[in-house]
């Protein structure tokens, strides 16, 4: 059972990438299992900064094979522009292998996603404005242009023409938006980009599973996180994928019984970028704090990412769902300034204590966070390594939210550097 997946347990950016590029040292390939560009991943390594959007974050090492799953929706455009980011950084992106079965972001996609969210007004998602949701629209809608399709010119063609036959009527009788041109879109995927990625796209699956076969240990990169997931999320304020470790199973070709171990990733406070429930959000000097420390702007869309402190009643259920084997908790180093720290052990709705998440959102949406309170330790943990070199009451607040969230935290992230990190595990 050769498997582990990395999957995110809050509303994202906590740290996924980083972790992926650190525990993909000892594996042979990482798989992403969804999402889509709408992914920043960031790997600090030697003082120079990776965002990634696509491309597994195991791709800096030379021994690893970085996979685009079939859960992936992918936009040949961005993908080729990270291509030559990375090469023209000194990374090697010749064994990338892209599945045949992952579906195409078109343009339109991007289109529709910025006027379904204009059309929402002020209940609007907040969304990346990428085409993600259209993208998987049209794929649970089966009208949707997979990347195999770039291979067979004529069956790329019908499918275009079928598909364009709608949307261009949508864009131009719903929206007044003018149609796409058919020939345009064709020549640009199957003149511009195709010669591009040809050579990468294959078989991702027959290559999970001859790589697990083998004994080799293979990564699966969650892209954005379990309270973003499209049936596990705070719906409708969610992706349109499944993050959760699931996702790995349908996205990157294993079977549950691949899996050894799920390494859910935590920041030791949370952030949301975009809309929705949030019952531990601060609006506050320490929010601000937060987000200045923790420089939380969105990687991709630069947006300011909502703070909050940590929430063990959604880790408890992330650990559930997701089947977390050890967590890695990151940024704890944000916090150290603080002279006190509060983590979320339950919520109040309506004068009743919930230990676990409410089922019904509305009860989400008016949980007041009760709060225990535990002292900061106002140290520099940032050039930390050891466990044994952690203040008091660091680990103090370590050993609580494991108590609190029922699974172990064996990694401890205490900078964004890819050596910044220490285990904590006994
Ligand atoms: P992802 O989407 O989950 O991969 O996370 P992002 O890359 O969007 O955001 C996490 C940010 O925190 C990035 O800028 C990382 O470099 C940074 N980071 C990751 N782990 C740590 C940590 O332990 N401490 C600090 N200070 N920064 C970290
Ligand atoms: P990583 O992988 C944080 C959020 C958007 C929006 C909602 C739906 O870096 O953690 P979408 O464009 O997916 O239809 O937007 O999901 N979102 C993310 N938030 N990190 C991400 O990815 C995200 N990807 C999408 O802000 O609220
Ligand atoms: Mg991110």
């Amino acid at each position: 059972m050769p498997a582990t997946i990395v999957v995110g347990t809050q509303w994202g950016d906590e740290g996924k990438g980083k972790f992926t590029d650190l525990v993909a040292k000892e594996m042979t390939a990482v798989v992403r299992y969804q999402g889509g560009h709408n992914a920043g991943h960031t790997l600090v390594v030697d003082g120079e900064t990776f965002t990634l959007q696509l491309i597994p974050s195991g791709v800096l090492y030379d021994h690893i094979t970085p996979v685009i799953g079939n859960g992936v929706v992918v936009d040949p455009l961005v993908l080729i522009t990270e291509m030559d980011m990375l090469t023209s950084k000194g990374v090697d992106c010749s064994n990338l292998l892209v599945s045949g079965d992952a579906h195409l972001i078109l343009p339109y996609h991007q289109q529709l996603d910025a006027l379904h969210e204009r059309h929402l007004g002020v209940n609007k998602l907040g969304t990346t404005k990428r085409g993600i949701g259209p993208a998987y629209a049209d794929k649970a809608m089966r009208v949707g242009l997979r990347v195999q399709d770039l291979l067979d010119a004529k069956i790329f063609r019908q499918k275009l023409d079928a598909v364009l036959g709608q949307t261009n009527k949508i864009l131009a009788k719903v929206y007044n938006r003018l149609p796409l041109d058919a020939d345009e879109v064709a020549a640009q995927f199957l003149d511009e980009y195709l010669p591009r990625i040809h050579g990468h796209i294959g078989d991702s699956i027959g290559f999970v599973h001859g790589s697990l076969a083998a004994g080799h240990h293979v990564l699966f990169e969650g892209a954005q996180a379990t309270f973003l997931d499209l049936d596990y999320g705070t719906y409708p304020f969610v992706t349109s994928s499944n993050p959760v470790s699931g996702g790995a199973c349908t996205g990157g070709g294993i079977g549950p019984l691949d899996i050894e171990r799920v390494i859910g990733i935590a920041k030791a406070y949370i952030t949301r970028v975009g809309s929705g429930p949030f019952p531990t959000e601060l609006f506050d000097d320490v929010g601000d704090l937060l987000v200045d420390l923790g420089h939380e702007f969105g990687t991709n869309t630069g947006r300011r990412r909502r703070p909050g402190w940590f929430d063990a009643v959604m880790m408890r259920h992330a650990v559930r769902i997701n089947s977390v084997t050890e967590i890695a908790l990151t940024k704890i180093d944000i916090l150290d300034t603080l002279e006190t720290v509060k983590v979320c052990v339950a919520y109040d709705v309506d004068g009743v204590r919930h230990e676990t998440m409410p089922w019904h959102q509305s009860d989400l949406h008016k949980a007041k966070p009760i709060y225990e309170e535990l002292p900061g330790w106002q140290t520099d943990l940032s050039g930390f390594t050891e466990r044994s070199q952690l203040p008091a009451n660091a680990i103090a607040y370590i050993e609580f939210l494991e108590q609190q969230c029922g699974a172990p935290i064996h990694l401890v992230g205490v900078g964004p550097g890819r050596e910044q990190y220490l285990h904590f595990a006994a």
